[in-house]
Parts: structure tokens; sequence; C-alpha cells
């Protein structure tokens, strides 16, 4: 089975490039986590522009399709059009303001208190998105050659995958991936469709497109299985945190914490190959919903790294514990906010932000220092071949 074959048909140029190019790939190396300059200045704006001669065909194509449906006027706003400013300081958060942007998204149609919820026929589900939203849908076949459908119907027995556009997009190309679509599967993780989601991430061979999860609870907002990516051209406060290294696995993949961040949370890279990583990461979020802990997934520089970051906001304000201030500017932290980009929904606020008011509002979204000491014991407990639970009283 080959995931790598089945995205490069995407498009059919990508069909003789793609593999070859994932195999050659390295293995994550440590390095600094600040990113050189030259690369990731700011030239220009923070993602509109295709100026790229090293686009892979894969994020070409991907720039192309959604293009074309900003074109037909698909979208709820212009995101080209919407401010980003990269905020002063030592961790250099990223705010983009969306003005009313909580107004026209879908409502979150389940309680904020469970992870790991059923399918609900009656609610909305990306099978009743318009066709004209589906950027590419595409499948794994039996004999290894991948299959791309254009407008085909689904004649073949198994569910594809499909990429959708956001359209209430946070940043340029903002896509959802939708494994086996019409599986309707609900939004939690499993192996294979972490896997997926990595994929995409390595064939977009670009740090400036990253891929995301929401678990429920997390600001998730659907409950139909989904991964989220956008294409930002700035490095995320949370890819240039400290880290300390925890341990390293047998099959390569080195666990660390991030430090010095606002919010706690691990960092995994390195591993014998791409499943390596994407396994030990899926093992501790399904570790993570079985215990009904709300969590958030970032996977970054094309799949080498991946930051898992559990958190307790939802939890805060059912309990009324969440402090007015924050509750009053309506950001849901959810992975790009606890990554770092920040999405805000009043011109006040947004001219306004700073980063301590960020620091403090993503402190209290992250569990406290005492739950994650525990959390990291079951952690290093279950990639240590035991239960992970039997420590963790879950409160
Ligand atoms: C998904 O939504 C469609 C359109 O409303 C509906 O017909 C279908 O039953 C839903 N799927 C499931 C599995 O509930
Ligand atoms: C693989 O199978 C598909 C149908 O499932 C077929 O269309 C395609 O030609 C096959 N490819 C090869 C290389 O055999
Ligand atoms: C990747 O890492 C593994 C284990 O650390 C090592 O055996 C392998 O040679 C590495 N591959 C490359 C291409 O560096």
């Amino acid at each position: 089975m080959s995931v790598s074959a089945l995205l490069a048909s995407l498009s059919p140029s990508l069909v003789a490039v793609a593999p070859a190019a994932s195999r050659a790939r390295r293995n994550g190396t440590s390095r600094s986590r600040r990113w050189s300059v030259g690369v990731f200045g700011l030239r220009g704006s923070l993602g509109m522009e295709d100026d790229s001669p090293n686009l892979s065909p894969f994020l070409r194509k991907l720039f192309k399709e959604w293009d074309d449906r900003k074109a037909r006027g698909l979208f709820h706003h212009d995101i080209s059009s919407c401010q980003t400013k990269v905020l002063p300081g030592e961790h250099n958060f990223v705010a983009t303001l969306i003005e009313g942007r909580d107004q026209k998204k879908r409502p979150t149609e389940f309680g904020m208190n469970q992870v790991l919820q059923p399918f609900e026929s009656g609610k909305f589900n990306f099978t009743k998105v318009s066709p004209e939203e589906i950027i590419f849908r595409f499948q794994e076949s039996e004999n290894d050659s991948a299959q791309y459908f254009d407008d085909a119907p689904h004649t073949v027995s198994s569910s594809p995958s499909a990429i959708l556009i956001n359209v209430s997009p946070i940043g340029y190309c903002h896509v959802l991936l939708i494994p086996r679509i019409q599986d309707c599967l609900p939004q939690r993780i499993d192996q294979e469709s972490f896997l997926l989601a990595m994929h995409v991430a390595r064939e977009a061979t670009d740090p400036f497109f990253r891929v995301g999860y929401n678990s429920l609870g997390g600001f998730a907002t659907i409950n139909h299985l989904h991964f989220q990516a956008y294409y930002l051209k700035v490095q995320y406060p949370v890819e240039k945190a400290s880290t300390e290294k925890l341990t390293t696995l047998s099959n390569g993949v080195s666990v660390a914490l991030l430090v010095q961040y606002p919010v706690c949370g691990f960092a995994f890279e390195g591993g014998t190959c791409l499943e390596a990583l994407s396994d030990v990461v899926s093992k501790i979020c399904i570790f993570l919903q079985e215990s009904n802990r709300p969590f958030n997934v970032l996977i970054s520089e094309c799949g080498k790294r991946v930051f898992l970051l559990p958190q307790c906001y939802a939890e805060k304000q059912l309990a009324g514990k969440a402090s007015q201030e924050f509750l009053d500017m309506r950001i849901n932290p959810a992975i790009w906010e606890l990554s770092g980009h920040l999405i805000l929904k009043r011109r006040k606020d947004y001219d306004e932000a700073s980063e301590a008011t960020i620091f403090r509002f993503l402190v209290e979204a992250s569990l406290s220092d005492t739950e994650f000491q525990e959390l990291k014991r079951c952690v290093l407990d279950l990639l240590a071949g035991g239960a992970g639970r039997n420590s963790w009283i879950n409160s």
C-alpha cells in the first residue's frame, strides 16, 4: 500500500515525481529551532503570493484549485484582504483579524465535554457540501496504483478521501482533509487516518503548509473526521520553542517537551520512517481520546515534527473558570491558536494585541504544570508498553 503514490495521483505530473522524492527525504535531525531568516523572513505578505519556484506539484495544484474556488466566490470572506501581523517580543505570535468570523461559521453542534461522540445523522456532515467545494478526491486501489477522481461518480467500493476548501478560511489555501469521506467517521484519530494526514504534509514539501487536528472538546466544530491545513509564510511560535528531550524510542522517534512556551505539550520527531513517527503520535492521541482529554495536533516541517498539545479551555469555560477578558474576545483555542497563530474577531483586540495578552490566554487554555507532569508520566508508561492510565486519576 502506498499512500504516497495515492497522493501523487492528485495530479498526473505527480505520479512520477512524488514517491521517489518522498523516499529520498531525510529523517528528522536535530537542529536549531530558529529557522534561518533568509528562508523564513517575511517577504511581502504572509502567504498569498505564489513566488516560490520550488513549490511542489501538489501545492502548485492546490494553490491553483483554491484560487479557482475563490474566483467562483465560494468563500465567506476574502482572506487576502484580512490583516495579519507578527507581534513583537520573544515568541512572535501571529495575529489575523477576521471580523465576525464566528457568526458566519457553521455552528458547533455537540457537547464540548466529550472527546468521543458517535456520528449523528441529523447533524451537518461533509458529504453535504456543494461539489464545488471539493478540490480533490483520491483513494488507493488494490494493485497499488492510485486513483484520482475529478468528477467521477463513486463507482469504487471503498470510500475515497477528499480535500475540500474551508469556506471560512483563516489563511491562504485553507482546506479540510476528510479521510474516507463517504464512511462518515466521527472526529477521532485512528492510525490510518493520521498517517494519511502525515502524508499530505509530506507531499506539500513546504514547511509553511501545516496540517492540524482538533479533537472534540478541543475546538473542532464538526463531528465528522477531518484535518485542516493552510499555508502561512511565517514560522509559528511553537515551532521555534525550545524543547527538552524526554526519550528516544526503539523505532528512533524522539519525544520531547516544550519548555518556556505558554502551552504545555509534546514534540515528536525522527524515527526510521514516516509511519514510525505517525504511529507513536496516533497511539498517544488514541490514549487521550479514550481518557476523555481534549487535545490538538500540529504536523509541522513536512511531517518531520509533530506537536501534541492537550488543553482544557472548554472545561474551564463549562466550569465558569475562564476569565471574562478572553471570553469577551471569543477566541477559540484550536490548534492554530495554541501554535501561536491567533484569529481575532474584534478590531480593538487586533489593534491592542500584545505578547503578554496572548501569552496569558494560552496559559489559560493549557493544562497546568502539575496536570501535565501527570500526563507525561502516563504517556511515558504507555510508550514503554504499559497501559498508561493506571496512574492517571481522571478528575
Ligand atoms: C450525511 O448527510 C447527508 C445529507 O444530509 C445525509 O443524507 C446522510 O444520511 C448523512 N450521513 C450519515 C452517515 O448520517
Ligand atoms: C489498477 O486497477 C485499476 C482499477 O482498479 C485499473 O484501472 C488500473 O489500470 C490498474 N493499474 C495497473 C497498473 O494495473
Ligand atoms: C533514519 O534513521 C534511522 C534510525 O535512526 C537510520 O537507521 C537510518 O539510516 C536513517 N536514514 C537516513 C536516510 O538518514
